[in-house]
């Protein structure tokens, strides 16, 4: 066996160094050692976007891009998909193993037990603007949350901790609720305790007059599924930003406000709503190809398309479009559908994106449901963010209680001007 070093030769200055391997990384800091002169901070990796850099080590979640594969914990996203609920993926993110029966009954009752909001978030939600974007709401409120609840600056009590975790992930599909209430000017419908995690969110965003709101069935699953394929996504954009902002010990309430803002970005959780949007701007199948010819040209993304990890059919989407048919089924189709079903159909076959590696995403299809299911485009940013929070909390966490990491703060290669002296304003030119 060849020994797990790797020797560096510096061009510069002759010498040569050995830098051990340990799980297929180097570690940058043997990079600083490399130096041209006393006063060389050392040799630093450049990796803009982190293509390259792993910032961590995780037991969470595995992604291979190239063979489309997902697992959390171990577990195939495929066999979560379709036998597990949220709230048991959620705990199975967070704690390593698929809870017990009775781990799984204590979890579902805290969560369950956890859902209502203080009064006085109504009052935040009632300064928006009615047409105030839902994330937009959701960012400030999740933020704010951390002012009700100080004692969550305990980041190293685990009793405190577990005690947000409860209050996030139950908490978030009820501020998601109450944003879009607002936003469609409705009175706010309170938590039903009796139903599902994703039955009282249904009944939170659609509840009308009826003293008791009955979720259909196939909805309830269906989103329970879109829930579980957007639990966790390794070190994605969003989850960076929750480790990132974690690192300087602020709250979880805090960090996860980061997390959602990060999300709502058009590259990253925002896609799906681009997506929607892009699918209304082409129309109809007829103008798919003049559209890709569009995109060939660099004027403009094909939104669902593509992934910084996924070389591959991403395994979600493949799950999506599946899910896509039950909802249809109850909803009737939607017109969209044919839209995109043609620009997949064309992509797949065009050697722009076959060369590059793109195919569809997690976005791609999901959209058309949450259409189907009656959300607004604006609710597609925070149909993720809900679910993610137990992927940004299990992310949170491990980062807290890894003794190698530090506060996050890369490096930079400096290309400013050297010093140079004060000008007065009347003798610049
Ligand atoms: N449509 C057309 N061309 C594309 C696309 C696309 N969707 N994605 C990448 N490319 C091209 C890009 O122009 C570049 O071409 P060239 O080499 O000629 O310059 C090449 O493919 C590589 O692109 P990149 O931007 O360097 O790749 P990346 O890994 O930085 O980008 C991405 C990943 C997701 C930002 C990108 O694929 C994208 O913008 N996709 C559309 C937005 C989208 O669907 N985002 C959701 C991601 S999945 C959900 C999530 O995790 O948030």
């Amino acid at each position: 066996m060849a020994a797990e070093t790797l020797t560096i030769t510096d061009n510069r200055t002759g010498k040569t160094y050995q830098v051990a391997i340990r799980d297929g990384a180097i570690n940058a800091l043997d990079l600083r050692q490399i130096r041209v002169s006393e006063d060389d901070l050392g040799l630093a990796a450049y990796d803009p976007g982190f293509m390259n850099t792993a910032s961590c080590y995780s037991r969470i979640t595995y992604v291979d891009g190239d063979r489309g594969i997902l697992r959390y914990r171990g577990y195939p996203i495929e066999q979560l998909a379709e036998k597990s609920t949220y709230l048991e993926t959620a705990y199975l993110i967070l704690y390593g193993e698929l809870p017990t029966k009775s781990q799984l009954a204590e979890w579902t009752r805290n969560i369950t037990l956890h859902t209502i909001l203080h009064e006085n978030i109504k009052k935040i939600i009632d300064a928006f603007h009615h047409d105030a974007h839902t994330m937009g709401m959701l960012i400030s409120m999740v933020g704010a949350l951390s002012t009700f609840y100080p004692e969550s600056k305990n980041i190293f009590d685990a009793e405190s901790r577990l005690k947000q975790t409860h209050r996030l992930i139950a908490k978030m599909p009820t501020l998601a609720a109450f944003a879009y209430r607002h936003s469609i000017g409705m009175p706010y419908a309170y938590p039903d305790n009796d139903l599902s995690y994703t039955g009282n969110f249904l009944n939170m965003l659609f509840k009308m007059t009826e003293l008791k709101y009955q979720p259909h069935p196939v909805l309830e699953k269906a989103l329970d599924v879109l829930f579980i394929l957007h639990a966790d996504h390794e070190q994605n954009c969003s989850t960076n930003a929750m480790r990132g902002v974690g690192s300087s010990h602020v709250d979880p309430y805090s960090a996860i406000a980061a997390a959602n803002a990060a999300l709502y970005g058009p590259l990253h959780g925002g896609a799906n709503e681009q997506v929607l949007k892009m699918l209304i701007e082409i129309g109809s199948k007829d103008k798919v190809p003049a559209f890709v010819e569009k995109v060939k040209r660099g004027e403009g993304r094909l939104m669902g398309f593509g992934h910084r990890v996924y070389k591959n059919y991403d395994p979600r989407a493949r799950i999506i479009k599946r899910t896509a048919d039950s909802v249809f089924e109850v909803k009737g189709r939607n017109p969209l559908l044919d839209v995109a079903l043609e620009l997949e159909r064309i992509a797949l076959q065009d050697d722009y994106f076959i060369r590059r590696k793109l195919y569809p995403n997690v976005d791609f299809y999901s959209g058309l449901i949450y259409q189907s299911m009656g959300f607004p485009v604006e609710m597609f940013p925070v149909l993720f963010a809900i679910p993610r929070t137990s992927g940004w909390i299990a992310q949170w966490e491990e980062m807290l209680l890894d003794s190698e990491q530090k506060l996050a703060r890369p490096r930079q290669v400096y290309k400013g001007h050297e010093t140079r002296d004060y000008v007065a304003v009347e003798k610049r030119g």
